[in-house]
């Protein structure tokens, strides 16, 4: 993906430039050569970066650019990582870590050089790169689950769908590109708490749509980044509208409450055996499955990561449950700490949304990766069980939920 390098490498040689002309302007100590000097200077503010980096408390407090001061310490680790992007244990936390908290950017990038879309569809790896700078400061840092990190993870976990035989095999590079963007978008903007939250506080998001409020926002934003980034704008307008209108119909899938209708439609699919991957809507159809599957695929994951996502959502609810005692409304469902706990909601969550979604796609996909994500469900729903009622939110806050605010 030598395009991309290229502009990253502009990116940091652009960086260096402004540092260089920092380090001129400090005055040179007596006796010791300019040279010198500038040296030591540059190491010690570049330590001074890495410290900034590295500290918790001072997460954020950066930009984008200063990433690349710092490639050959963290990147490199990063990058490291990318080779296994495709296994189902990847964890993506660590990945948020090396990369200091710009998951979404690297992994997404990463995946487009992959599959050769730049390439392909002449993308401009400049356009690309600042398109999902913006998609990445789209999802809101405060949020303890809804945040570009969840986005990560969902990418990550298509990208892991599309290496399924049966999609590989017939996925046009339409699909994929489509596929990707929709991971990575299909939480734009959330605002950190339910659809019931904005109905009921007359939200200006509930008078813009008549349903499914959160996903129509979501697509919308989606479909404002991709314009004024003009990513796609080299393309025909045909292709372009398809493109968006396709974008539409995965990120509205992602409607928890439509689960009913989707899940009934596959299982009749599956029952008639009559999917055919060479026709474009049952190619769509099955990407909406596998957005679906990615979205709630938490307790489908090795249990020291499924357990960290249980914490995060489940702060999540509980914060939009506060809100709404303090504000004297009722407070939702799921979203009230003194008659829920992280066990509690995950253990319905598993039986009623998860297991019947997977269990229809392992028959779908009939893989090694489906039937693995089944074993690692079944472990965690036991795990919940397991639990009891203790509420394990405190020990839970200091090692889970890494995305700590970033500067806004
Ligand atoms: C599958 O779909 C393609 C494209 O729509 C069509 O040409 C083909 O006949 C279909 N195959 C079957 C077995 O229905
Ligand atoms: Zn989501």
């Amino acid at each position: 993906c030598s395009t991309v390098l290229f502009s990253r490498s502009c990116y940091v040689w652009f960086c260096f430039s402004l540092f260089d002309i920092c380090i001129c302007s400090y005055s040179v100590p007596a006796g010791e050569s300019e040279d010198h000097a500038s040296n030591r200077k540059q190491r010690s503010k570049l330590s001074l970066q890495m410290y900034l980096q590295c500290s918790r408390s001072f997460h954020g407090t950066l930009t984008f650019r200063h990433l690349h001061l710092l490639d050959q310490v963290y990147y490199g680790q990063a990058k490291c990582m990318l080779q296994r992007v495709g296994t189902w244990n990847f964890d993506i936390f660590l990945f948020d870590r090396l990369t200091n908290g710009e998951s979404l950017v690297c992994l997404t990038l990463e995946l487009f050089c992959k599959y050769g879309l730049i390439e392909l569809f002449g993308l401009d790896p400049l356009r690309l790169h600042s398109f999902l700078v913006r998609i990445q400061e789209g999802y809101r840092s405060r949020n303890p689950y809804h945040n570009s990190l969840h986005a990560a993870d969902v990418t990550q976990a298509m990208y892991c769908y599309l290496q399924e035989p049966k999609l590989s095999e017939s996925l046009t590079s339409w699909d994929i590109l489509l596929a990707l963007l929709a991971a990575a978008t299909h939480d734009l903007e959330h605002p950190g708490v339910n659809q019931n939250f904005l109905l009921k506080n007359d939200h200006f998001l509930a008078s813009l749509y008549q349903n499914s409020v959160l996903e129509n926002h979501h697509w919308k934003s989606a479909l404002s980044h991709l314009r004024e980034s003009g990513l796609l704008s080299h393309l025909p307008i045909e292709d372009r509208h398809r493109m968006e209108e396709r974008l539409g119909s995965l990120i509205l899938a992602t409607d928890i409450s439509r689960q009913n209708e989707f899940l009934s439609r596959f299982k009749a699919h599956l029952d008639r055996k009559d999917l055919n991957m060479s026709s474009p809507e049952h190619r769509q159809f099955i990407l909406q499955m596998a957005l679906k599957c990615a979205d709630i695929c938490n307790p489908c994951r090795p249990n020291s990561l499924s357990t960290c996502w249980s914490h995060c959502v489940t702060k999540e609810f509980f914060q939009q449950g506060d809100v709404e005692r303090a504000h004297r409304h009722d407070v939702s469902p799921l979203c009230d700490r003194h008659s829920n706990s992280v066990a509690i909601i995950q253990k319905s969550f598993i039986s009623y949304v998860v297991e019947p979604l997977f269990v229809q796609w392992a028959r779908f996909c009939d893989t090694p990766l489906s039937h693995c994500m089944l074993g690692y469900m079944k472990q965690n729903k036991k795990y919940w069980s397991n639990a009891g009622q203790e509420d394990l939110m405190d020990n839970a806050q200091t090692t889970c939920c890494k995305v700590l605010p970033r500067g806004t």
